[in-house]
């Protein structure tokens, strides 16, 4: 199944968004870039802050830029830094990911393919919300 997604494709328009990254704080760039499920490609970089907690992580872009164009969810992701090389999103944004993917969701990591279960196993989410509902 997913070897016949194009996935350097994905991983070149994450390159390309990771080149308009604002960090100049850790010059650390970082290119998000997934794909929803109606085709459409979106992508996000990082955006630093003079108030460092205050960043948003290259996912945070991506999955913003879902909403903005519709919304919908998403069924690949690949992220990377300034030299094009494939990094995992960090936790708070595998938590992001989550929402708008949930465990189906495939991520490309360094080491090959992997679901989103596997990267945030037993995770919270909106079903968590659904179960207490009313009670
Ligand atoms: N960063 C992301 O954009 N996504 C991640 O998943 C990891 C970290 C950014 C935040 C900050 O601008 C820089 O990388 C260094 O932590």
């Amino acid at each position: 199944m997913s070897d016949e997604f194009d996935w350097e494709a994905l991983r070149q328009a994450a390159v390309e968004v990771s080149r308009r990254a604002y960090a100049p704080y850790s010059h650390f760039q970082v290119g998000a870039a997934g794909v929803a499920d109606d085709g459409r490609v979106l992508v996000g970089c990082n955006v630093e802050n003079a108030a460092y907690g205050v960043t948003l992580c290259a996912e945070c872009g991506l999955v913003s830029s879902l909403h903005a164009t519709g919304g919908g969810r998403l069924t690949h992701v690949v992220c990377v830094n300034g030299a094009g090389d494939v990094i995992m999103p960090c936790g708070r944004c595998r938590q992001v990911l989550w929402e708008s993917g949930g465990p189906d969701l495939l991520l490309m990591t360094a080491t090959g393919t992997r679901r989103m279960a596997e990267v945030l196993p037993d995770a919270f989410g909106p079903d968590d919300l659904e179960a207490v509902r009313g009670a």
